[in-house]
């Protein structure tokens, strides 16, 4: 097979926080595929077919890709922040276990791109600086009751959590009750910080803590980061408090 696949990240926003690598990827591709906002983030040019699609459909859009690139295209799959985190390339990879055999012989590529959690973190300070982990509120591809059990394991284990995939109209519950659960089993003065369309020109940065946090703030742009023990605010004059999570644990302040 002479095609090709990669799958490209764009960053969570502005072209500048787009890779080289990616944009490299992106001028030598005869087809982009991809949910149709991030398409529409590539710019036009003569010879790029686009196959825009729908948000919930990662899995078709991953073998349409796949079995353009065994016909000898070259075809780039954008994905939002990085392709490896709640994103495209394990679609396209879960289709290429379950498909068809020579899909293994393909030139598969991931470019990573930077994350949400991480474009968050540089706007607010150092908010990652220890131990973290990452959980997606979205239970349209587990139970809600594995969320659940994440979310008091890595309240349990006293780490950085950051939240994607919060809230959306069809579950608008579900980021009120990760907030009842993690108020049972955190101090009231933990940091939290709402992070809404980081890098666009409607960005937002919302800080509280977790007994005063209005969780009803978050919506599907929107990166929840709530702290460990360790986290705090550091008062800027004239500004918004940074955050810093020390990279020593337990030394106190
Ligand atoms: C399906 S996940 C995709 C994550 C993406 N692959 C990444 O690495 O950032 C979508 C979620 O990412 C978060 N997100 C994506 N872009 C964001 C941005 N610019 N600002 C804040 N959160 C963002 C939100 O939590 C959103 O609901």
């Amino acid at each position: 097979m002479t095609g090709s696949l990669a799958i490209v990240g764009l960053g969570p926003g502005p072209d500048h926080w787009v890779v080289p690598e990616a944009t490299a990827v992106l001028a030598a591709a005869t087809d982009l595929v991809g949910y149709q906002p991030y398409i529409d983030r590539v710019p036009a040019r003569a010879g790029l077919i686009r196959h825009g699609s729908d948000n919930r459909v990662e899995i078709d859009r991953a073998r349409h890709a796949l079995a353009m690139a065994a016909e000898g295209r070259i075809v780039a799959v954008v994905s939002g922040g990085d392709p490896g985190v709640f994103a495209m390339a394990a679609a396209v990879f879960e289709a290429v276990e379950a498909g068809d055999h020579g899909w293994r012989s393909l030139d598969i590529s991931v470019i990573p791109g930077v994350s949400a959690m991480q474009a968050a973190a540089a706007r607010l300070g150092a908010p990652l600086g220890h131990d973290f982990c990452a959980i997606s509120l979205s239970d349209n591809l587990k139970p809600w009751a594995i969320v659940e059990r994440r979310l008091r394991a890595a309240a349990e284990g006293d780490f950085v959590i950051a939240l994607y995939n919060p809230a959306s109209k069809a579950r608008p519950d579900r980021i009120h009750q990760a907030f009842a659960l993690l108020r049972d089993l955190k101090a009231g003065d933990t940091p939290v910080a709402f992070a809404r369309a980081v890098g666009r020109p409607d960005e937002a940065m919302t800080l509280a803590t977790l007994a005063e946090a209005d969780p009803g703030i978050a919506d599907m742009s929107t990166l929840v980061l709530i702290g460990s023990s360790e986290t705090r605010f550091i008062a800027k004059i004239g500004g918004r408090p940074w955050l810093l999570t020390p990279r020593t644990y337990g030394v106190g302040r």
